[in-house]
């Protein structure tokens, strides 16, 4: 135990009110902080794992899904495991065999008819495995272009075609966040997301999470958000720490002392999350 299917995750989050987190892992430092994060909390969470981070660990995709199922198993509290961003059908093919609960393509920057066309065949290979599917529709920005590049916004009459044509199990949505973002700057669109909530009969997700405010997300989540992610937050406390533990001891030779602090910064900023997400003592 206990690796749980993302479908199972994020009814169980629609029903009790609250958003289920999904972090970013690109180590196994990483792994190991959010999963001790959800242990710590007794919270739900999700580990995912972005088609770049497959890339960073040599196209290792089948090396890191082994060891985040031994990971979840070792964990009493419930833990997803979901591929983010593909663009590859074949990625997801090989995330569905490798035991991930969930994958997401991504083919937001395609037009309608091709971005439906991807999750269908996304959806027709991972549902005879009990597995569910992300897809987009309207581009979250900063994903290769600034940080401030402008993200369209997702139509909730076509969000809903989309949904009844694909046979997807979760909509990332476009209200006004930005990947690679931090600070708090993003205003959502609160009202599109309401309106979305009531079109689209399948869990929202929410992108860029790093740069919406608490408030904020917190309004996002009552609006209808199930599933949150958080990625450039963690590597900016990641990153902060190894920098700070480098730089006290400038002779350091033995890496596991920075990123053992790097670890563990990672796991005080998963912990805050599941908090804010109202996730935290729900498992
Ligand atoms: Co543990
Ligand atoms: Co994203």
């Amino acid at each position: 135990m206990t690796l749980v299917r993302t479908a199972v995750l994020l009814a169980e989050g629609r029903r009790g009110g609250y958003a289920v987190g999904a972090f970013n892992v690109i180590g196994l430092e990483h792994a190991q902080a959010i999963a001790e994060a959800a242990a710590a909390e007794r919270s739900p969470a999700i580990l995912q794992l972005s088609e770049n981070a497959v890339r960073y660990h040599l196209d290792g995709l089948e090396v890191v899904a082994a060891a985040l199922r031994a990971l979840a198993q070792r964990h009493a509290v419930p833990l997803g495991l979901h591929l983010d961003h593909a663009t590859s059908v074949t990625l997801c093919a090989r995330a569905i065999a490798a035991g991930f609960g969930s994958v997401m393509i991504d083919a937001a920057a395609l037009e309608f008819e091709a971005n439906a066309a991807a999750a269908a065949r996304v959806v027709g290979l991972a549902h005879p495995a009990g597995v569910g599917v992300e897809a987009e529709l309207g581009v979250v920005g900063g994903k290769g272009g600034p940080v401030d590049a402008v993200s369209s916004r997702t139509d909730p009459a076509l969000a809903r075609e989309f949904v009844a044509r694909t046979g997807i199990d979760a909509l990332a949505v476009a209200v006004g966040t930005s990947h690679r973002m931090a600070g708090g700057a993003a205003e959502l669109d609160l009202g599109l997301l309401r309106a979305l909530a009531r079109e689209v009969p399948v869990p929202l997700v929410l992108h860029g999470a790093s740069g919406v405010a608490d408030a904020q997300l917190r309004e996002a989540i009552a609006a209808g958000i199930a599933k949150v992610n958080v990625a450039t937050q963690l590597n900016l406390a990641f990153t902060a720490a190894l920098r700070r533990e480098l730089a006290a001891d400038p002779e350091a030779v033995d890496p596991r002392r920075s990123l053992g602090a790097a670890r563990e910064a990672v796991t005080d900023v998963v912990r805050r999350y599941l908090r804010l997400l109202g996730s935290a003592g729900r498992a």
